[in-house]
């Protein structure tokens, strides 16, 4: 799949990473040469990100950092103010990306209400782009038909060898909208995988750099968390790999439907 889209391919997921440490493990990521950095407003990492970019001396614009607004702050009164306080808490005047974290729950605040504050937020110019997350594709219709076809960058969503979403994948592709894969190395699971392993060997690098390889054959995008300068090099490595027709069809055979991240707010799931 050829990957078209302003938001780098591979970027650094940051849940956990707060503090001292936080800043740390971004920072390295930095150096190594990752230019996409996502954080929410959730995760109390923003600071972190904010710090990590200032110390890299990168300049602010070679760096794509991306935002999700809590979904305790979709309602009107709220929405507006928390974007500005994450731009605060970064030290940015624009964050690349801002998403919508979950949908609200049962439609408790209106999805016309946050989806319109969204869309108000890039044209304020607070964000580049906007998007959303955890969105199942009736949710998405909802999108397209409120704010029109193209008008999302992004679905980020969980999406990883072991969990294909093959409905949602489809009809991303037949919408030309990227999905970015969250948790994609099931918090590490991927490791031990035979599958994975096997192909990894062959390719000279590690079975998380394989599955990583295959979300982004399969045209996602990736957002992979690692506080290890070993794993964050490791990782990077999945760039350079090609996998044959035949590895791919490997690894989309280990699809299992296992979803990890459910929680009681989710919306009804595709697969
Ligand atoms: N939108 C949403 O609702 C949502 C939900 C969940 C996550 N996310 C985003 O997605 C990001 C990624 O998800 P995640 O952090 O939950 O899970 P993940 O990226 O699948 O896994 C991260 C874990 O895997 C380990 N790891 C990383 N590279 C490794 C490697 N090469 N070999 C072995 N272990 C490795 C890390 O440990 P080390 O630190 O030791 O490397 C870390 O504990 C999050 O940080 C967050 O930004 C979004």
């Amino acid at each position: 799949m050829v990957y078209s889209s302003p938001i780098p391919q591979l970027g650094l997921g940051t849940f956990g990473r707060t503090g001292d440490a936080g800043i740390a493990a971004i920072l390295k990521a930095l150096e190594i040469g990752y230019r996409h950095i996502d954080t929410a407003q959730s995760y109390d990492t923003e600071g972190p990100v904010g710090e990590a970019v200032r110390r890299s001396g990168l300049p602010r614009a070679e760096v794509f950092v991306t935002t999700k607004v809590a979904d305790t702050n979709l309602d009107k009164s709220r929405f507006m103010p928390s974007v500005e306080k994450s731009l605060e808490t970064l030290g940015f005047d624009h964050v690349d990306l801002l998403l919508i974290h979950w949908p609200s729950e049962k439609d408790a605040v209106p999805f016309e209400d946050y989806m319109l504050a969204l869309k108000e937020a890039q044209e304020r110019g607070f964000t580049r782009f906007i998007g959303v997350s955890n969105f199942p594709i009736a949710h998405l219709e909802r999108t397209r038909a409120l704010l029109g076809e193209g008008a999302i960058a992004t679905n980020q969503v969980e999406i990883h060898p072991y969990l294909q979403a093959p409905k949602l994948r489809d009809y991303a592709r037949d919408h030309g909208l990227v999905l970015t894969a969250y948790q994609p190395l099931v918090k590490g699971a991927v490791v031990s995988d035979p599958v994975l392993a096997e192909i990894a060997e062959r390719h000279g690098v590690t079975p998380a750099a394989v599955a990583l390889a295959f979300l982004m054959a399969e045209g996602h995008a990736v957002i992979p968390a690692s506080s290890s300068e070993a794993n964050l090099r490791a990782n990077m490595r999945a760039k350079d790999v090609r996998l044959s027709e035949e590895e791919m069809n490997a690894i989309r055979a280990l699809d299992r439907g296992d979803r990890r991240i459910n929680p009681e707010k989710s919306p009804r799931w595709d697969d």
